[in-house]
């Protein structure tokens, strides 16, 4: 049985002054509800991603939090939670759910309220998607982690400071034609390079940033899913892989090997390849992220990933748009909200409805979500055609 996306929602990213974790959830929840055209009654059951709800906010059981103010008790919820996967753990979940038939409609979700606790607190809840006690306690963060990685890509592959910074001026350019994006506002190359250091060489401009944000899509059997919209979009593969959950124990640390598990069975079930795809979010919690990414996935050969950037082939009309959204780096990085915002902005470039930032003629897209370093990872590839 297939499965396709007929609503979605999503809040703006950014800090959120007047809205809580419950009011970003009903936000999004609601927007996904109205663009299905359903209503509450029809929701079977509700899958929601939150990372780390209770360090940052102080309130987990988000489950009940879920259906209490989306109005839905009784009906079951689960709370689903891989780092900065959580969400797209969700999707997964949800996508089981439906195929196992015993749900015929579910809202999948995700949410995060990191702007509430001072940058410290926000490093160490992070810091707990990694080994806690071989990496965090000896003083690894995740700005930390990638720039091991980014020194090491950059040795192995000759892979330049000039090559990383270009993701980021690039999302941030794709960023300005994303209402829903936390900045709006271009850089340059120069700006990247010369902003604040954080972790050699990762500087403030190459790091995704601390965000609030919800984003909802709801979830149908593929042969109902006409009666619901004119332009559903098919989940064609929904895949997870694991590695270790410390960087310090993998052979290579400029390879994520969860990605190349979780992309080729992914390949192997849509029966679609890289070569298929019209745009990618691809995670990008780090510049160099979106680097390592698109040579797991595929979309170039191993060590080639700074020169497909610098090719200008991954920008918005190119060969292989990466990120059109703005990616992590500049539409936010609300991490338990992360999967379900990319699964939102596939559905919008599939249905057409991406305005200034719309891939044209876009019929098929891959969503990439890691959780920690690569412990966990998540493809999603969607379509217009269901086969
Ligand atoms: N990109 C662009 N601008 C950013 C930014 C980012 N990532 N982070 C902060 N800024 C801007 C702010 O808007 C602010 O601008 P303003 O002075 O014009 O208002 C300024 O930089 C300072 O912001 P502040 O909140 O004080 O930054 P900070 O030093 O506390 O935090 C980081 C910066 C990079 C340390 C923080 O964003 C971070 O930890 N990011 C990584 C998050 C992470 O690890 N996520 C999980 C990934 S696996």
């Amino acid at each position: 049985m297939g499965v396709a996306i007929v609503g979605v929602g999503i809040t703006k990213f950014g800090e959120h002054w007047k809205s809580g974790l419950k009011e970003l959830i009903m936000e999004a929840g609601i927007k996904a509800v109205e663009d299905a055209g359903i209503s509450g009654k029809d929701i079977e059951l509700i899958v929601g991603g939150s990372m780390s709800s209770g360090m940052f906010v102080g309130q987990e059981h988000t489950g009940a939090l879920f259906t209490d103010y989306m109005g839905l008790s009784p009906i079951p919820a689960i709370r689903t939670e891989a780092a900065c996967a959580s969400s797209s753990v969700a999707l997964s979940t949800g996508v089981m759910a439906v195929k196992s038939g015993r749900y015929k409609c579910v809202v999948v979700g995700g949410v995060e309220k990191m702007t509430d606790v001072y940058g410290n607190l926000a490093t160490t809840a992070l810091a707990g998607a990694m080994d806690r006690d071989n990496e965090a306690h000896f003083g690894l963060t995740f700005p930390g982690v990638y720039a091991l990685m980014a020194q090491r890509h950059m040795h192995q592959y000759g892979t330049t400071r000039e090559q990383i910074a270009m993701v980021a001026v690039k999302n941030h350019e794709n960023a300005m034609h994303n209402p829903n994006a936390q900045f709006h506002r271009k850089i340059t190359l120069e700006d990247v390079i010369k902003s604040p250091l954080v972790a050699d060489p990762l500087r403030l401009l190459d790091c995704s940033p601390i965000a609030d944000g919800a984003a909802a899509v709801i979830l149908v059997p593929a042969e109902d899913a006409k009666k619901y919209t004119d332009t559903p979009i098919y989940i064609r593969a929904s895949s997870q892989a694991s590695d270790t959950l410390g960087l310090y124990t993998r052979p290579d640390v400029t390879t994520v090997g969860a990605t190349i598990n979780a992309a080729q069975n992914a390949y192997k079930y849509s029966g679609l390849g890289p070569k298929d795809m019209h745009l990618a979010e691809v995670h990008d919690c780090f510049t160099i992220n979106e680097i390592i990414g698109t040579e797991d996935l595929g979309f170039c050969k191993k060590g080639e990933g700074g020169r497909l950037v610098q090719s200008g082939e991954t920008k918005i009309g190119g060969k292989i748009p990466i990120n059109t959204s703005g990616g992590l780096k500049a539409k936010g990085h609300p991490v338990g909200a992360t999967g379900a915002s990319q699964a939102v902005e596939l559905v919008e470039q599939l249905r057409g409805e991406a305005g200034g930032r719309q891939v044209k003629g876009a019929e098929n897209g891959l969503a990439h979500n890691v959780g920690g370093s690569g412990s966990t990872v998540v493809v999603h590839i969607m379509s217009r055609n269901r086969k």
